[in-house]
C-alpha cells in the first residue's frame, strides 16, 4: 500500500519558532559586517518568491538543471542497480525538476521511497500538491520531512539501511562556504553506505554579467525575497525595519568565488527589534550580508569529493556549461 506522510523534524518548527530566530539575528546584527542568517528567506511567503525566481529569464540555473535532468535521467537512474531504494532530497523545494527523475524511474518500473525534506514546511507541502497533480494518487511511498539539512542526515544515519541516492539540487550547496561545505558533505559520507548515491548541482564560475542579471532580476523579485526577511523579523520578532531605508544589491566577489547579496542601509538610522531586546545602529551606506551563492571550477567539485570520501562518477552539464549535475558515490 502506497503512503504518503509529513514528519517535522525540527523541534524549534514544532515549539518555539521564534526563540532560535531571535538568537540568530541578535548574533548577526551585532557581527561586523552585519548579517542575517539565510534560513531566514525561506517561510511560506520566501518559498513562493523563490519559486517567482525560478520563473525569471535571468535566472539561469533553473532552466539549465532541468536541461540536464531531462537529457540525462535515464543515464542518471541506470547507476542506482537492484533493489528498492530511498530517494532522499535535501532542500527540496518545489521538486518540479526532481518530477523529470521521479518520471524516469517510475517508467524503469524501479521500487524506491522518496523522501524530500525542506526547512520551510511550504515547500514540502507544495511538492506532496505537485506530486498528486502530476500523478494523482502518488504512485510510491513519500515521506516528507519538514527540518534542517543536518537533522535531515539524522533521519539518514538511523533509517538508510536500504539503498540511497541522495539529491541535493540547485546549487543549494553554494550557499555554504568551503569549510561548511567540506562539513556538511563529511556528515553526509557518514550518514550513507558504502556504494550509495549522491546528485549535487553545482553552478558554475561564468560570465560576470550573467552572474548579476541573475542576481538583480528586472523586475525586482530577488529584491522582494531579500525584504521578506526583514519584514518577518518585524512581524515575528516585533521590528521596525522599513524597507525604504535599504537598497538590494547582488555582488560578485572576485575572490571568494561567490555572488553575495546584500542590503544596504541609505540613511544613518536605528532599528529595534522587541523579542530581541535590542536596538541596532545603521551607518550611511553599512551593509548587512543576506547569502552567499558560491560558484564553482570542475577542480572545486574534485577536491571537494575526493576531499570527503566520494568518487566522481559522472559529471552531467547543460548546453551552456552554465551548471553541472555531478554523480558521485560514496567510498567506505
Ligand atoms: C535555492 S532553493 C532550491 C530548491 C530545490 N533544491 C531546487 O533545486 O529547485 C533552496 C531550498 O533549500 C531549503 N533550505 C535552505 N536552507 C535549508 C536548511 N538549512 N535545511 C533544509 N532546507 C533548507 C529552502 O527552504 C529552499 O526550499
Amino acid at each position: 500500500m502506497i503512503k504518503k506522510d509529513i514528519q517535522i523534524l525540527n523541534p524549534d518548527i514544532k515549539n518555539d519558532p521564534t526563540h532560535e530566530m531571535a538568537l540568530s539575528v541578535l548574533e548577526g546584527l551585532s557581527s561586523r559586517p552585519k548579517s542575517l542568517p539565510s534560513l531566514l528567506f525561506y517561510d511560506d511567503k520566501g518559498s513562493e518568491l523563490f519559486k517567482k525566481i525560478m520563473q525569471l529569464d535571468e535566472y539561469y540555473p533553473t532552466r539549465c538543471e532541468a536541461e540536464i535532468l531531462q537529457k540525462y535521467s535515464q543515464d542518471i537512474t541506470s547507476f542506482v542497480s537492484g533493489e528498492k531504494f530511498n530517494l532522499v532530497e535535501l532542500g527540496c523545494g518545489d521538486g518540479a525538476k526532481t518530477i523529470l527523475l521521479l518520471n524516469t524511474l517510475l517508467k524503469e518500473k524501479r521500487e524506491f521511497n522518496y523522501v524530500p525534506l525542506d526547512i520551510s514546511k511550504a515547500a514540502v507541502e507544495f511538492l506532496l500538491g505537485n506530486l498528486e497533480k502530476e500523478y494523482g494518487p502518488i504512485p510510491f511511498d513519500v515521506l516528507g520531512l519538514v527540518a534542517e539539512y543536518f537533522q535531515g542526515l539524522g533521519w539518514l544515519t538511523e533509517n538508510a539501511s536500504e539503498r540511497n541516492m541522495v539529491l541535493f539540487l540547485g546549487s543549494n550547496i553554494g550557499n555554504f562556504n568551503r569549510p561548511t561545505a567540506l562539513r556538511f558533505l563529511r556528515h553526509l559520507w557518514h550518514s550513507l553506505n558504502d556504494g550509495d548515491l549522491v546528485l549535487i548541482g553545482f553552478d558554475l564560475k561564468k560570465d560576470l554579467d550573467v552572474l548579476y542579471d541573475a542576481y538583480n532580476d528586472k523586475e525586482g523579485i530577488t529584491k522582494e525575497f531579500n525584504f521578506n526577511v526583514l519584514d518577518r523579523i518585524n512581524d515575528l520578532l516585533k521590528g521596525n525595519f522599513k524597507r525604504e531605508n535599504f537598497q538590494h544589491q547582488g555582488l560578485y566577489n572576485i575572490q571568494t568565488g561567490a555572488m553575495e547579496s546584500y542590503l544596504i542601509s541609505q540613511c544613518q538610522h536605528t532599528v529595534t527589534i522587541d523579542e530581541v531586546g535590542k536596538s541596532f545602529k545603521f551607518e550611511a551606506w553599512e551593509a548587512i550580508h543576506m547569502e552567499y551563492s558560491y560558484k564553482y571550477l570542475q577542480s572545486d567539485i574534485d577536491s571537494l569529493a575526493s576531499s570527503t570520501g566520494f568518487k566522481i562518477l559522472k559529471n552531467y552539464t547543460d548546453s551552456n556549461g552554465y551548471f553541472i549535475d555531478s554523480l558521485w558515490t560514496v567510498c567506505k
